[in-house]
């Protein structure tokens, strides 16, 4: 077997110089804990800014392929991050419905056209993934600037998607919303059309990620960012089963045999981490408002039995405090999850993250510091 030929028995990643992202994803042991950031690529950074300038748009930097990839790379080039993410956003996959999606500066996404009556949702159909062959070659653009000399990756490559709850909620809201008044409205009047639109999202959302998948993608990450809206028993119903539908039809391994990682990040999904133990992914997204040591004690398993990963969970209003204060709140962070396993099998991990995207008002310094402050601290954890 060469490094380039990875197999689902290759748990070894010797295919990366850095893997330690894609092993604690599977609960494997590293030496410090790997790190990467919700939105690391973005608004933040002065050379995004210049390369958005350049592309003339958001849409014009994500829909160009050398775009994405300069934009994917340019955090990377800045601090050691364990992993990259694609370049997109999560309302591709609608604008490929043909909802026309649109971003005006300074504000937030918007949908020509909505989704808010029976016909709308009799419409609705799996798009050809064709009209997304622009994330796809952005994907296979990205593993190729990854790789090195030696033919190995620098890091692994995250792919990602909407949940198929949060993609309804813009597709029905035709944008962001403070009270989700229609998409509720839907929800509550007309269970039958929002389960109909959830089924055609979900496994929209599966194909997409299996041709990420099959384009390059390392490790995929499902966005449910407004499952924490929904009421106790809806969040079950209308979120978390449609997430387990996609999970249910994703590819387990890479073209080269290589085990994919999923995770699921629920914003506001604290309360319900135990049901979100059943669902079939390696690792759980966690905001800011849970303990990750709690969270570890619910659903990170025991050595060598089942259990999730943890990813999360620093409040990135940290990052306005001073460097001291970031390393401080970081270690608090880490030390809440406590040591995470160390031996030869498997058991509990901790990815460090936010608990959700940087602030474009962030200033990049302190970033640097946040991730000095994971890498050192977490390698005394583990003296
Ligand atoms: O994490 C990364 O670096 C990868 C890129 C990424 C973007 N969006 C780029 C982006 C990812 C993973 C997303 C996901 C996304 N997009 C989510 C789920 C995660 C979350 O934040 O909850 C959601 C809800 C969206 C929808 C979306 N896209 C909104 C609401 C906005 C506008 C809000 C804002 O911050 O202005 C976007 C635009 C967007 N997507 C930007 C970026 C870097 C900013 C656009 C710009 O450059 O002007």
């Amino acid at each position: 077997m060469t490094s380039s030929t990875p197999t689902a028995l290759d748990s070894t990643f010797s295919h990366l110089q850095n893997p330690t992202f894609l092993q604690a994803c599977l609960r494997q042991a590293t030496d410090y804990t790997p790190l990467w950031m919700m939105r690391q690529a973005g608004r933040y950074l002065p050379e995004y800014r210049a390369s958005r300038a350049k592309a003339g748009s958001f849409m014009g930097l994500a829909t160009n392929r050398d775009y994405a990839t300069e934009v994917t790379l340019q955090p990377l080039d800045r601090y050691p991050l364990d992993a990259a993410i694609l370049f997109s956003d999560i309302l591709t996959v609608p604008d490929a419905m043909g909802l026309g999606l649109s971003f005006a500066l300074g504000e937030g996404p918007k949908f020509a056209h909505p989704v808010r009556d029976e016909a709308a949702v009799a419409q609705l159909e799996v798009p050809d993934m064709a009209k997304l062959q622009y994330v796809f070659d952005a994907v296979s653009s990205i593993r190729k600037a990854l790789t090195q000399a030696d033919g190995r990756g620098r890091v692994p490559l995250i792919g990602f998607s909407g949940s198929p709850w949060t993609l309804a909620c813009y597709m029905v809201e035709g944008a962001g919303s403070d009270d989700y008044r229609l998409v509720k409205t839907m929800l509550y009047s007309r269970p039958d059309l929002m389960h109909r639109m959830l089924t055609v999202n979900a496994d929209s959302v599966a194909a997409y990620l299996n041709a990420q998948i099959d384009a390059g993608a390392q490790a995929v990450m499902i966005f449910d960012s407004w499952g924490g809206v929904l009421a106790d028993g809806a969040f079950q119903e209308f979120s978390m089963a449609y997430t387990a539908r996609v999970l249910a039809q994703l590819k387990r391994v890479g073209p080269q045999g290589e085990v994919i990682p999923r995770i699921v990040f629920t914003k506001g999904g604290g309360l319900w981490l135990k049901d979100m133990a059943t669902l079939d992914c390696d690792v759980l997204g966690l905001d800011w408002t849970v303990n990750l040591g709690a969270a570890r004690a619910l659903v990170g398993g025991l050595e060598n039995g089942p259990g999730k990963a943890l990813q999360g969970n620093i409040d990135p209003n940290v990052l306005f405090a001073p460097p001291a204060q970031i390393a401080t709140e970081v270690a608090r962070v880490l030390d809440s999850f406590g040591t995470p396993y160390q031996g030869s099998g498997t058991g509990p991990t901790h990815i460090f993250n936010l608990g959700h995207g940087i602030s474009q008002h962030t200033p990049p310094e302190h970033v640097a510091a946040l991730v000095d402050a994971v890498h050192s601290h977490s390698r005394q954890l583990r003296r």
